[in-house]
């Protein structure tokens, strides 16, 4: 497979956090997925998708770990070079990955840097509210565009204990709500609201100048976001509510193996035309 990039007629306008502020401010939705290898980046990016995250859900879906917290940001990089050389348009934000940031403003920048140099991402993510405001401001005053992110934290989950819905009463709802203005005020160019309550995705929504991109938040946010391998039913076991499957890859596939496997073993591939 080539690994040109397309260009002359075919190129079409890139996707910048401008982009992603303008379409909240015509009240067009953005659209966002993840993607973590440059095949799959190729074709996300040619169906028109605005935003790709090289999210950390990287940990379960390519490493097959449980949680997001054993990735390093080694991998992420990796991941991240791999997605970029397979996007044209979108705009390609990759995630800090869990101890790459938390221990201070510093620490965090030079993980952004190391990301945003060494993949060619245009943007990092990093989650957390309040705790977290000044590291996004260091990031964001060295040229680096921070998303954050809200609500169900991954890589809080040993704090949580659950994935459960997050934010459902009113002292959790209202801290969530003030995190998310002081991201704003950080510097944040969008926030991803996670699995929360449809009504205080919206109030967060109408409460920020920025855009918000939801999963498992509703339909008032700005704009949504699913793993990729879960939205084309790669994964059979897993079955939130919020995910709506518009593929079933998870089956599909195994039944083109299997026949591939049939037709060795019965001789059928390959047939004449199939050989030189
Ligand atoms: O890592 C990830 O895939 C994410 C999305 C679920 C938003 O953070």
């Amino acid at each position: 497979m080539s690994t040109q990039k397309k260009s002359g007629p075919e190129a079409f306008k890139k996707v910048t956090t401008l982009t992603l502020a303008e379409l909240k401010h015509s009240g067009v939705r953005i659209s966002m997925l993840t993607a973590y290898d440059y095949t799959f980046a190729r074709l996300v990016d040619s169906a028109g998708v605005d935003v790709i995250l090289v999210g950390d859900s990287a940990s379960n879906v390519m490493a097959g770990h449980e949680t997001t917290l054993p990735i390093t940001l080694d991998q992420m990089i990796y991941h991240a070079s791999s997605v970029v050389r397979g996007v044209n348009r979108a705009l390609v934000v990759v995630d800090l990955p869990f101890g790459s940031y938390q221990g201070n403003p510093k620490e965090a920048l030079n993980s952004s840097i190391r990301i945003m140099k060494e993949s060619g991402g245009h943007a990092v993510k990093l989650e957390g509210g309040i705790e977290v405001a000044s590291t996004v401001a260091r990031i964001v005053q060295s040229g680096i565009p921070v998303m954050g992110h809200l609500g169900l934290t991954p890589q809080s989950i040993y704090q949580f204990g659950t994935y459960a819905v997050r934010a459902k009463e009113e002292l959790e709802a209202t801290r969530l709500l003030e995190d998310a203005l002081a991201l704003q005020e950080a510097g944040c160019f969008a926030l991803v609201l996670e699995k929360i309550p449809a009504a205080l995705a919206a109030k967060v929504t109408a409460s920020l100048r920025i855009p918000t991109i939801g999963i498992g938040a509703g339909g008032d946010v700005d704009g949504q976001v699913l793993v990729l391998h879960d939205m084309l039913g790669m994964n059979t076991e897993f079955n939130p509510r919020f995910l709506r499957r518009y593929a079933q890859l998870g089956t599909l596939i195994p039944e083109a193996i299997r026949q591939y496997v049939s037709d060795v073993r019965d001789q059928k591939f390959p047939n004449d035309q199939e050989r030189y």
